[in-house]
């Protein structure tokens, strides 16, 4: 099993939560960005446990959740059935999630694109183009690959999170253009978990042409989910993009 097929499960909250922002407030974000209609069609891809799916719906939107891991969308099911919402969640591969024609946007939130070697990242774009509608949006939202591979050095950070100590270590391959990020938690008896992960980080050229030969076009790249201009030292590389 690859990475992205294991750490991704119940120890997710306490690894993860700590660097997550407000997901009702990036939902009413990406909901002003992408200006989308009443009741539009939307996919969540790598969707977890639902903290953006679950808000859409409870506006008005259609939404489908996609997510390899039965972890969790386990967690996903039961928020969404504990506060009444109604998302279809679906355990599929996005490289092989395929639904022609069937969405007015798509999302990829809080890093969950580039897992995979370049021709598969490809294929993933491929597959959004085809299950959007024509006209249809796709939103990633990626770390930004220019503060990361161009300037800053690798880092590491220790702080205090509710479930104990987290140490943070991200490792930047400038040469095969990935990060390697290491979270190991502290829990105050003791016990210490570990996950790793590694991401391609891609710049805003080289996912432009990729958006391109899967047949989309980038329609603007923002620095953040507030829709803030994309800069060098921007933290996040918010890309937009539509479907001819
Ligand atoms: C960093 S998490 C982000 C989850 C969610 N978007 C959020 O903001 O909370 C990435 C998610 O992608 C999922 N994932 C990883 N590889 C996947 C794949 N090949 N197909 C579908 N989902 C995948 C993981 O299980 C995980 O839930």
């Amino acid at each position: 099993m690859t990475w992205y097929e294991t750490i991704f499960d119940e120890r997710y909250p306490e690894l993860f939560g700590p660097l997550e922002h407000d997901p009702e407030d990036e939902v009413a974000r990406i909901v002003g960005l992408l200006s989308l209609p009443a009741g539009a069609s939307i996919v969540d891809l790598g969707c977890g446990r639902g903290r953006h799916a679950i808000p859409l719906s409870r506006r008005g939107y259609r939404v489908t959740g996609v997510d390899i891991s039965e972890k969790m969308l386990r967690m996903a099911r039961e928020r969404a059935a504990r506060e009444n919402v109604s998302v279809e969640w679906v355990r599929e591969d996005m490289r092989e999630f395929l639904r022609p024609e069937t969405f007015d946007a798509c999302l990829s939130l809080f890093t969950s694109f580039g897992y995979f070697a370049d021709e598969e990242n490809e294929k993933v774009l491929r597959n959004v183009a085809r299950n959007l509608k024509k006209g249809g949006t796709l939103l990633l939202d990626l770390r930004n690959a220019q503060k990361g591979l161009a300037g800053e050095e690798d880092h590491e950070m220790t702080f205090a999170v509710p479930a104990g100590r987290l140490r943070l270590r991200v490792r930047f391959d400038r040469v095969a253009g990935r990060a390697y990020a290491e979270h190991e938690l502290t829990r105050p008896d003791g016990i210490r978990i570990l996950s790793r992960f590694d991401v391609r980080i891609y710049s805003e050229d080289q996912l432009s042409e990729m958006i391109g030969r899967a047949g989309m076009r980038i329609h603007a790249v923002h620095g953040s989910l507030d829709g803030g201009p994309f800069t060098p030292g921007a933290e996040r590389m918010v890309v937009i993009a539509r479907k001819g």
